[in-house]
């Protein structure tokens, strides 16, 4: 009897080292020195898309986020949303992260107060009559932002720590390569979904970060508010 349960035990370890062994590698964690002790942490890491939505290809980006299991953050022009308001229900049903990137994608700090206001709450009532949810996050075209900006908007900005400069070239190898060398746990990462060539390098990225144990989040819980 005794033996038995040893037998079992020993299997139940095997089986246990086995499935550790095949989930959680080293590779994916983050590794960092706290009070003299090893602290292993999940790699994470936001795609963001901005200027979108876009007719043609946003729909294609949706469909490869979904077949990855990925949720991603989308900052929206107002006026793009006008016929493409299917796109972005879908994007709040499939648990994307939706925030403003102005009515007409203008630079803020160079407006007038009532311009301001008008760009962003044009753009949060358009989008909040689609999700039926408040619209908390800005990004600030051309990253344009002050404190009278924010004192008018009252909106928490997010900005990015990798600018993928996708919107410059249609070379998707490049794009990939030096996004996926340039980025870190933590990072956000800046795309547009109004390009064919950044939808296949968006996809691509996300291969290569999650086969390095990348896991992704929306871009809100790498910020601190
Ligand atoms: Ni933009």
């Amino acid at each position: 009897m005794l033996k038995k349960n040893l037998i079992k035990t020993i299997l139940v370890m095997l089986c246990m080292g086995f499935v550790a062994g095949s989930i959680l590698k080293q590779d994916d964690f983050e590794q960092e020195v706290v009070d003299n002790k090893v602290v292993y942490y999940e790699k994470m890491v936001a795609i963001t898309f901005d200027d979108g939505p876009s007719g043609t290809y946003t729909e294609m980006l949706l469909d490869g986020l979904k077949e990855r299991g990925v949720k991603a953050t989308f900052f929206l022009i107002g006026k793009n949303i006008e016929n493409n308001e299917e796109i972005v229900r879908r994007m709040k049903e499939e648990g994307h992260l939706i925030g403003n990137h102005t009515y007409t994608h203008k630079e803020l700090c160079s407006l007038d107060r009532n311009t301001i206001k008008m760009e962003i709450e044009r753009t949060n009532s358009v989008i909040e009559n689609i999700t039926s949810e408040k619209v908390r996050y800005i990004r600030p075209p051309f990253g344009s932002f002050s404190e009278q900006v924010r004192w008018e908007c009252k909106m928490t900005p997010i900005f990015w720590s990798v600018d993928t400069m996708d919107w410059g070239t249609t070379d998707v190898d490049k794009i990939v390569n030096e996004t996926v060398k340039n980025t870190k746990s933590g990072d956000i990462i800046l795309m547009h979904d109004t390009y064919y060539t950044s939808v296949v390098a968006a996809l691509r990225i996300i291969d290569e970060l999650q086969l390095q144990g990348y896991v992704f989040v929306t871009a809100d819980e790498l910020i601190i508010e």
